[in-house]
């Protein structure tokens, strides 16, 4: 049996991940920041429905030393609830958008977006390291706006194209133990992302959907499967890449 550590599994494309990875009888450790309650009821339902055990864990990736509390209970779980010492697929999903002026931009913006969005993945990985097995999978969750110039996004954007770099250098350190790194760069997508934006301005919904090829917003279920797909042996051949799902965004 595999088991997934997936971060921000408490909403949206993580949560997809999640009930995904649950489906296919992935055991999951997900995290949360602010949504207990949604975390609890997402434990509750996958062990109701899917048959396999699941553990929601707090992380805030912008509190001041979030990493050897968490790499700690992570370990403690996985000893006690699925009695081994290691874990396959680890996805780092979890990330904050917003958008800010390059004139105006603060360094407490900067340093939320690059906590959240950046550093987190790299120690969250950093410290889980000696628990993921040998030839398991890391898959990073970055964007296309680590590409796409979309005005006041410098920062999240530069965040982003942080993150698909450093998976390749990962993989390459990584691979003399099998371990597969990519990163998938999902499009515009109706999430709780950036303080739910869509929900609070629909009016951005149309424009986006207009220049999407596929004429639509993501939905997270979109990227449940991928993202599962990519972590399994179907995808055993493949690191090092970072792959587009944005029902092609700007094409
Ligand atoms: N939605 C888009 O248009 C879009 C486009 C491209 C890329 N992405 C990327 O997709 C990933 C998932 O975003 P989403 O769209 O699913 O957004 P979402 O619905 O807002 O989910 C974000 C997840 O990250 C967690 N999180 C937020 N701040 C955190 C912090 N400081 N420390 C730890 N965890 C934190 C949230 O936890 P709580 O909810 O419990 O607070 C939640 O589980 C992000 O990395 C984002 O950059 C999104």
């Amino acid at each position: 049996m595999k088991i997934a550590v997936v971060t921000g599994g408490s909403s949206g494309i993580g949560k997809a991940v999640v009930l995904e990875l649950a489906k296919r009888g992935v055991g999951v450790i997900f995290t949360y920041n602010s949504r207990k309650n949604g975390a609890d009821t997402l434990v509750q339902e996958i062990e109701q429905n899917y048959g396999v055990r699941a553990v929601a864990i707090k992380l805030d990736l912008n509190a001041p030393t979030p990493f050897d509390p968490f790499a700690e209970a992570v370990k403690k779980n996985l000893a006690q609830v699925w009695d081994t010492q290691t874990f396959d697929y680890l996805v780092n999903n979890a990330g904050i958008g917003g958008a800010m002026m390059a004139h105006e931009v603060t360094e407490a913006h900067f340093e939320q977006m690059i906590n959240a969005n950046f550093k987190g993945a790299v120690f969250v990985t950093r410290h889980l390291l000696p628990m993921l097995a040998d030839a398991g999978a890391i898959l990073n969750v970055a964007s296309t706006s680590a590409k796409a110039q979309t005005i006041g996004f410098s920062i999240y954007g530069a965040t982003k194209a942080a993150l698909v770099n450093w998976s390749k250098y990962l993989a390459k350190e990584l691979a003399p133990r099998k371990i597969r790194v990519n990163s998938v760069s999902p499009g515009p997508t109706h999430t709780n992302f950036s303080d739910s934006a869509f929900d609070k301005y629909p009016e951005y919904i149309q424009p986006l959907a207009d220049e999407t090829a596929l004429g639509r917003l993501g939905r997270p279920e979109d990227f449940g499967s991928a993202i599962a797909h990519f972590l399994s042996d179907d995808f055993a051949w493949m690191t090092a890449q970072d792959v587009e799902i944005s029902g092609g965004h700007r094409l």
